[in-house]
Formats: structure tokens, C-alpha cells, sequence
């Protein structure tokens, strides 16, 4: 048994004990960060004077082993190992003997955990950053293909006014590309490194907290090291981000569930994106779009449940601490399902376009024209309003559509009316008009599109939100230590 505390006890934990106190059934994941940080505070405790320069390049190259071994599965928990951290010890220590055990010098399980962690966010909110772009452009190429496509726009679920598919679809682009930028401000506040801080107090060791957080790629070193291994903050931001990207996938999922429906049959579902039923071999379902609506409920879950532990917890560090990282790994290993499902889904949807366009105008969505055009005419909005309500109530009566009203009835409705007004009663030339930035009018949904377009791509590419040479993957000499990073461990195959 290789546990980091056994001095002081006389008898070996209880193993009722040790099944609820271990937590290398989840932290496993985080080998690769824990062994960069190790290398990265070898090197600290060198330049302290505290390893001589071979005892530093022999812990470094064995740590460098170990991750190699960590990333092949040579190299395994076993039972008793408590956590990541007395894993990779065990580890070390089974390579170099009491070498092995001189890394432990300023430095607890505290703040290493608090840095692990944040190493591991950081790394996968690059791939969630990479995920969603995916999502934003797939919606962007769908708009593409539907600047001009009519369809009725909607609120409260009935028809309002007429909008082209394009917008709608970049409606939804819009919220993701807000994710996008939350990721980004998040990680200015997730780049500060608590290695140092020890178990709450600092050290009296001479060791170089600033060194360590540039070497791991951190912006700077933690300024209170009571803060530093007590504050979660990073994992429950993250989590709400997870939750608000979750959300946004739930209304996207809805709206595609139900324009697939028999009743809308606005898109057809490709088949490499749909379920079949069991029993009923005409079914066709829309499973990606359910569980995009479905996993929101475990998303904004997590956040709950982490929120809810942080909440009047004493400081410095306590054991309730380690409740925070399955709900973080959970949101980000569900996103990195449901994201690239999502954009598949998204990416070779089929607009059925013919049936949203005749239903655009349906439901006298054309009302609001008519006051408008009167407004042009100087009538105020307040009368206008009560005149093409009139029209509507007169087309229920004789069962017509606006466009269908005489000459004579609408200068029966208001003396302001004349026949010139059908010019506006269609869908083409209400969307035309529709010409103000952010509107829904072709010309404003292109201008609209590009932005988007860019605005993607400020996030493509060489992501910006981990300026670190130092991957989880990587040692700080950029040699690598583990092909897995969060992508790969998250089941992603
Ligand atoms: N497994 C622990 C966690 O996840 C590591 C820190 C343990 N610290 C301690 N003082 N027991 O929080």
C-alpha cells in the first residue's frame, strides 16, 4: 500500500472507508496534467537547490517514462492507490526509489489537484471551442443555402411574421458564438496556477511560483494561497458554460424535432442522422435532436450539483472538494458527444423549402405590412394597427386572405386604404424590405452571415485560449509525454 499519509496511523484505512474516499476511479483522467505539473516543480525544486541537476533531469526523463507508460496503459492504477496522485508516485517511486519521493517537497495534494484540474479545463475547452465552430459553420452553410427561403417566423408558437430560414438558422449561430466567447473570457480567469500554494499556507521552501505557472502555460501564479486551494470557481464557470451551451442545443434540438415532424415536414432527416423504431418500420426519428434537447436536464445538473457543494464550504481545502470533477468531466464528455452528433445532423438536414414558403403568409402573417404601409402614409402606428386588424377580422368573415380584399373592401375598412397597398402583401416584398441591420430581409441576412462567418473563424484555426507550449501532452521542452488529452479520453474513438 503506497498511501501519502500513512505516518501518524497505527491501522490501515477501513475498506468502507477507502471505497468512499478513493477517487482514482475518476481522476485517472488527469495522469497526463499531473505528471507536466510534476516536471514543471522538479525543475522548481532544482533551481531552489533542492535536487541537484541530475536528480532533476532523471525525475524529469522518468516522469516523461511514466506518462508514456500512463498514455499506453503499461502503467495502471491499482488497488490502494488513493488517487492520481499517489498513483504517479507509486510510480515514480517504483522507477527510482527514494528519488521518487522528493518531488513531494512543497507541495501537497491540494494545490496539485486545484492545478491538474484546471490544466485538464483548459485543454478540453479547446476541443469544446473547436466543437462548437464546427456547429456555427455547419449553421452558417445551412443559412447559405436559405438566404431566400421563406418561412414563418414565430412567436409563441404561432405564425407572427415572415423571416427566411437563413435567419432563423443564424439565430441560433448567434447564441452558440456567444459560448464561444464566454469560453474565451473564462479561460482568463481559469489561467492562474495554484502549484505553490501547498496546502493552504504557501512554503517555506524557496520555490518559484511564477516560474511553475509560465512553465504550465497559467497567465500567473495564484496571489493567495488560501484562495488558490479552495476556489472552484474555474469548474463551476465551466460548467455553466457547459449548461448555457446544453440550453442552446435544446432549442435548436426542438425546432429540428419538430420541423421534422409529419405535421411541419419542413426538413427531412439524413439517414446517417436518424433512428428507426423497433416495431414500427415506417419510423424515422429525430434521436440526435432528442438527446441534444434531452442532455440539457444532466448539464444544468452538473452545474446544480457543484454549485451546491462549493456553497458554505469553510476555508481552505476540504474533502468535499473531490465531488468537483465528475460533474465537469460529465458536461464535457456529453458535449463532446453531442456537439459533433449536432453538427453532423445540422450539416445534412434537408429544407423541404416549398412547405415553409406556403405557409409563410399563412395565418394573415401579413397584418403588420399593412400597418406599416399606413404608418408611411402618416397614419399613427395605434390607428394603423386597429385598420389592419380590421382587414384581418373582414378576411375571417369572407374567408379570404389579405391579398384577396378588394379595392372596394379596403377602402370599406379605412379611408386611408387603396388597392396600392397589395404591393406589400407578399412574402418576397415584406422580406425585401426588411433591409435594417439584423432584420430578416436577404440583403441584411448577408451582411449578417458574414459576420457570423467571421466571427467563427476568430475562433478557428489556432485556437487562442491555451497560449501554453505545454499540453497535457507535452512536457515544457515540448517532448511528449502522452498521446491522450481529454478528446481521446473522453470516449470519443
Ligand atoms: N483526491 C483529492 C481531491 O480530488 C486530492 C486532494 C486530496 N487532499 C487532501 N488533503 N486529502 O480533492
Amino acid at each position: 500500500m503506497a498511501a501519502l499519509w500513512g505516518g501518524r496511523f497505527s491501522g490501515g484505512p477501513a475498506e468502507a472507508l477507502q471505497a468512499l474516499n478513493d477517487s482514482i476511479g475518476f481522476d485517472w483522467r488527469l495522469a497526463p496534467y499531473d505528471i507536466a505539473a510534476s516536471q514543471a516543480h522538479a525543475r522548481v525544486l532544482r533551481r531552489a537547490g533542492l535536487l541537484t541537476e541530475e536528480e532533476c533531469d532523471t525525475l524529469v526523463e522518468a516522469l516523461a517514462v511514466l506518462g508514456a507508460e500512463v498514455a499506453s496503459g503499461d502503467f495502471a492504477p491499482r488497488p490502494g492507490d488513493e488517487d492520481v496522485h499517489t498513483a504517479l508516485e507509486r510510480g515514480l517511486v517504483e522507477k527510482l526509489g527514494d528519488l521518487g519521493g522528493k518531488l513531494r517537497a512543497g507541495r501537497s495534494r491540494n494545490d496539485q489537484i486545484a492545478t491538474d484540474l484546471r490544466l485538464y479545463a483548459r485543454d478540453a475547452a479547446k476541443g469544446l471551442t473547436a466543437d462548437l465552430v464546427a456547429l456555427v459553420e455547419a449553421l452558417s452553410a445551412q443559412a447559405e443555402g436559405h438566404l431566400y427561403d421563406p418561412a414563418p417566423g414565430m412567436t409563441h408558437l404561432q405564425h407572427a411574421q415572415p423571416i427566411t430560414i437563413g435567419h432563423q438558422l443564424l439565430a441560433h449561430a448567434q447564441g452558440f458564438l456567444r459560448d464561444l466567447d464566454r469560453l474565451r473570457d473564462w479561460d482568463k480567469r481559469a489561467a492562474v496556477c495554484p502549484l505553490g500554494s501547498g496546502a493552504l499556507s504557501g512554503s517555506s521552501l524557496p520555490l518559484d511560483p511564477a516560474a511553475v505557472a509560465a512553465e504550465l502555460g497559467f497567465d500567473s501564479p495564484a496571489p493567495n494561497s488560501v484562495d488558490a486551494v479552495a476556489d472552484r470557481d474555474f469548474a463551476a464557470e465551466l460548467a455553466f458554460i457547459g449548461a448555457q451551451i446544453g440550453v442552446h442545443l435544446s432549442r435548436l434540438g426542438e425546432e429540428v424535432i419538430l420541423w421534422s415532424s409529419q405535421e411541419f415536414g419542413w426538413v427531412t432527416l439524413d439517414d446517417a442522422f436518424s433512428t428507426g423504431s423497433s416495431i414500427m418500420p415506417q419510423k424515422k426519428n429525430p434521436d440526435v435532436a432528442e438527446l441534444a434537447r434531452g442532455k440539457a436536464g444532466r448539464l444544468v445538473g452538473n452545474l446544480t450539483s457543484l454549485l451546491v457543494t462549493l456553497k458554505g464550504l469553510p476555508f481552505a481545502y476540504n474533502k468535499d472538494l473531490q465531488e468537483d470533477k465528475e460533474p465537469v468531466f460529465d458536461t464535457l464528455d456529453n458535449l463532446a458527444l453531442l456537439l459533433p452528433a449536432t453538427t453532423g445532423m445540422v450539416a445534412t438536414l434537408r429544407f423541404n423549402t416549398e412547405r415553409p414558403a406556403a405557409s409563410a403568409p399563412t395565418g394573415f402573417s401579413l397584418a403588420t405590412e399593412i400597418a406599416d404601409w399606413l404608418v408611411r402614409k402618416g397614419v399613427p402606428f395605434r390607428d394603423a394597427h386597429e385598420v389592419a386588424g380590421s382587414c384581418v377580422a373582414l378576411c375571417e368573415k369572407e374567408s379570404l386572405d389579405l391579398h384577396e380584399l378588394s379595392d372596394e373592401q379596403l377602402e370599406g375598412v379605412s379611408g386611408h386604404l387603396d388597392g396600392s397597398v397589395r404591393e406589400v402583401l407578399t412574402v418576397e416584398g415584406a422580406l425585401a424590405g426588411r433591409t435594417t441591420p439584423g432584420s430578416t430581409g436577404p440583403e441584411a441576412v448577408k451582411a449578417q452571415l458574414a459576420q457570423v462567418k467571421d466571427r467563427a473563424a476568430e475562433f478557428g484555426g489556432k485556437s487562442d485560449l491555451h497560449r501554453a507550449p505545454t499540453g497535457p501532452g507535452e512536457d515544457a521542452a515540448g517532448r511528449r509525454i502522452s498521446p491522450t488529452g481529454p478528446r481521446t479520453s473522453q470516449k470519443r474513438s
